[in-house]
């Protein structure tokens, strides 16, 4: 079987880390229910809609096109090495390029961005020029940043695997910044943990933007 994942590994077919096979799905009581078909689509996105997630987007630079994507699988992986994992459609024009870039970049995006959210979600929005008009900065590896998101992080690609009709990009964090009190990225040095920074995040849940507010002191 040819995935993205041999096209697209920096170490080819065989990443660092795991195969880029399909793992087993047979597990110990495999045989006690050899019938279980999978769950039909609409049962699967009614209850995923329930979970709730960060809201991101995801850009690359190929050729002299910025890429930009609306993405909320986005999860951390590693912290030795420093690894996150985007899951991205096989049918998304952002897939061809990470792949052929190698190099992306994640903003992490505050409550205020959900109008960007929405049109970077857009399918079939004109591909050159999709960040006109957006507050943008470039990272360090030269990809584009979207300025007043709470944090950035820019990655290159560590390892690409199957992952049905996605592919789980996982990317080493190279770059890791926050953002400072006027919006922008925090002075170098001054990122430290972050704590000090007031954390509006956009959230997605039931096919709806959000954003989340403390809960009082738990007592643990
Ligand atoms: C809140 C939200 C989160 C999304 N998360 C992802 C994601 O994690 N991965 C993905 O491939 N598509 C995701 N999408 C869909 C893409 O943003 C959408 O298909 C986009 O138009 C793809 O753009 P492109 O074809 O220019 O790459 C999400 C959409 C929304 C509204």
């Amino acid at each position: 079987m040819s995935t993205g994942a041999d096209a697209a590994s920096p170490r080819g077919a065989s990443p660092r880390g795991a195969s880029p096979r399909r793992a087993s799905p047979r597990g110990p009581d495999a045989q006690a229910s050899p019938t279980w078909q999978p769950v039909d689509e609409q049962s699967y996105r009614t209850a995923l809609r329930r979970l709730a997630s960060g809201v991101t987007v995801v850009t690359t630079r190929h050729g002299d096109v910025d890429h930009a994507m609306t993405a909320s699988a986005v999860t951390s992986v590693s912290l030795r090495p420093p690894l996150v994992l985007v899951c991205v459609e096989k049918v998304a024009r952002f897939h061809g390029a990470v792949l052929a870039t190698g190099v992306w970049g994640v903003s992490i995006l505050s409550a205020d961005a959900a109008r960007v959210a929405s049109h970077l979600a857009h399918r079939g929005r004109p591909i050159h020029g999709q960040l006109d008009g957006a507050d943008v900065h470039r990272g360090r590896t030269g990809v584009p940043l979207l300025g007043r998101s709470l944090a950035w992080l820019e990655c290159r690609t560590w390892a690409v695997y199957d992952g049905g009709d996605h592919s789980i990009v996982v990317g080493e964090v190279v770059e890791a910044r926050i953002r400072g009190e006027g919006g922008g990225p925090a002075d170098e040095g001054q990122s430290g943990t972050g704590t000090s920074t007031s954390v509006s995040p956009l959230v997605y849940v039931n096919a709806a933007y959000h954003t989340v507010r403390r809960l009082g002191d738990l007592g643990d």
